[in-house]
């Protein structure tokens, strides 16, 4: 079919898409991949710095997660939930092995959306009179109907009049703080306000405090470490169920399997996704054991024990281990993040770069004192950045879109990252002329 598609097949194809997804088309059909690069139908070549929704950590096409699917597809495909496979029960082992504390049991779901609705099932479970969620501003958990409220409310969005929405809480934002303080003197104000609100400003007892580790769509925001374990209090004081999102940041990206490793300290329940399958979908969640399971048919979908995608991420994590997935993240990111930093002395309007790991957003600012964010240099980045073969993620949050992120997978060679800084920092020289124009 790829040498046969016709010019008009291509354009009916385009025609009868309903669109509603994030960013748009940008006219590019894949044809191939190949480590962090990705081949479009004409042959050029992309460095691909989004990992295709950050999700494919070990590589765009590793061949033992290949492997691992030929195999399983060889044999079966689509099992029903009422039995079990070998891939589900060497995935559901080996996913608490890894597990931080005494989150021991775990549940599937094929999207992050539908697992983080999964979380937010067992913390009712759990608090009886409960029904309110607390979220972060700029927060994103998915685009399912539940979901969609506990995140970012979209301006005019719809959808959101139909659902109970979170109550929205402000995060450890310190590049802008919200409460005009600086980190270090500022006795984390935030998670002081935090507390009073879930005593002030909710309706009854939460059910949940639902967070990202490091907010991704939010623009790469990770938090002083103090105020995870703040959070943690919080929700210890007040009964409520903390609810890790690590759909972005679990499976290595940071440089860590899970976050706890980096903030010592341990949520109830993680909600993982993306990277886990290797490019296959796949997503679920770590339960604490201590906490009241679901009830039968709570959490019930039709392919969510899908054995290729599990066959894939058990490969997946062995490629962890065997190519020091975690280590790349760490040292790549390490090398990336100080060569950016080195540009940000050089350019005004890089107002902040951001880690850890290859986990990388770059703020862009017209003043680097008013922090007024330039956005259109972020849509010029990411659109001329692919005509210069460099995929750049952008982002439409923090009501503003002004974050580029370079997030490619961890086997990223250091020449690509070095042809991603050459083209990017081509990129910046063109966003200051546009400024001072
Ligand atoms: C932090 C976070 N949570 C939830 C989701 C939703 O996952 P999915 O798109 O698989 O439903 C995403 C997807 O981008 C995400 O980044």
């Amino acid at each position: 079919m790829y040498e046969t598609i016709t010019p008009q097949e291509i354009q009916a194809g385009r025609q009868a898409l309903l669109g509603g997804n994030v960013g748009g088309s940008t006219n590019l059909i894949v044809r191939d991949v190949q480590g962090s690069t990705v081949y479009d139908m004409e042959g050029n070549a992309y460095l691909d710095c989004t990992s295709q929704a950050w999700s494919m950590n070990i590589g765009l096409k590793h061949p033992k997660v290949i492997k691992a699917v030929q195999e399983q597809a060889a044999m079966f495909s689509h099992i029903r939930t009422s039995f079990d496979t070998v891939p589900k029960l060497l995935l559901a082992k080996k996913l608490t092995e890894l597990a931080p504390g005494n989150l021991k049991k775990v549940a599937f779901a094929l999207h992050g959306g539908n697992a983080i609705e999964g979380a937010m099932k067992i913390a009712l479970r759990n608090k009886d009179n409960s029904t309110k969620f607390i979220t972060m501003y700029d927060g994103y958990h998915g685009r399912t109907f539940a979901t969609m409220n506990m995140c970012w409310p979209h301006p005019n969005n719809i959808f959101l009049n139909w659902m109970n929405s979170a109550v929205r809480v402000p995060q450890a934002y310190c590049y802008r703080c919200p409460f005009n303080r600086e980190y270090g003197s500022c006795g984390l104000e935030c998670a002081n306000f935090i507390d009073m609100a879930v005593n002030k400003a909710v309706d009854g007892p939460p059910a949940a405090l639902i967070m990202e580790t490091i907010q991704g769509n939010g623009g790469m925001i990770e938090y002083p470490k103090e105020f995870y374990q703040a959070i943690r209090q919080i929700c210890d004081r007040h009964a409520m169920v903390l609810i890790w999102d690590e759909i972005q940041t679990g499976f290595g990206r940071p440089g860590t399997y899970f976050s706890s490793e980096r903030y010592d300290t341990v949520p109830d329940i993680i909600v993982f996704g993306k990277a886990l399958g290797g490019g296959y979908p796949i997503a679920g969640m770590l339960v604490n054991e201590n906490l009241k399971s679901f009830a039968p048919g709570d959490q019930s979908f039709t392919f969510a024990h899908f054995p290729i995608s599990m066959a894939a991420s058990v490969a997946t994590l062995e490629v962890m281990e065997e190519e020091n997935i975690c280590g790349q993240f760490r040292e790549k990111g390490i090398y990336l993040t100080k060569r950016l930093k080195q540009m940000q002395e050089k350019y005004e309007i890089i107002g902040d770069v951001r880690g850890p790991g290859l986990m990388i957003g770059i703020e862009l600012v017209k003043d680097r004192k008013t922090k007024e964010p330039f956005c259109k240099a972020e849509q010029y980045m990411v659109s001329e950045g692919l005509k210069r073969g460099l995929m750049l993620g952008g982002n439409k949050y923090l009501d503003m879109g002004n974050v580029v992120k370079i997030k490619p997978p961890a086997v990223v060679t250091y020449d690509e990252l070095d042809k991603v800084l050459t083209i990017f920092e081509g990129l910046i020289k063109d966003c200051e002329a546009m400024r001072n124009k």
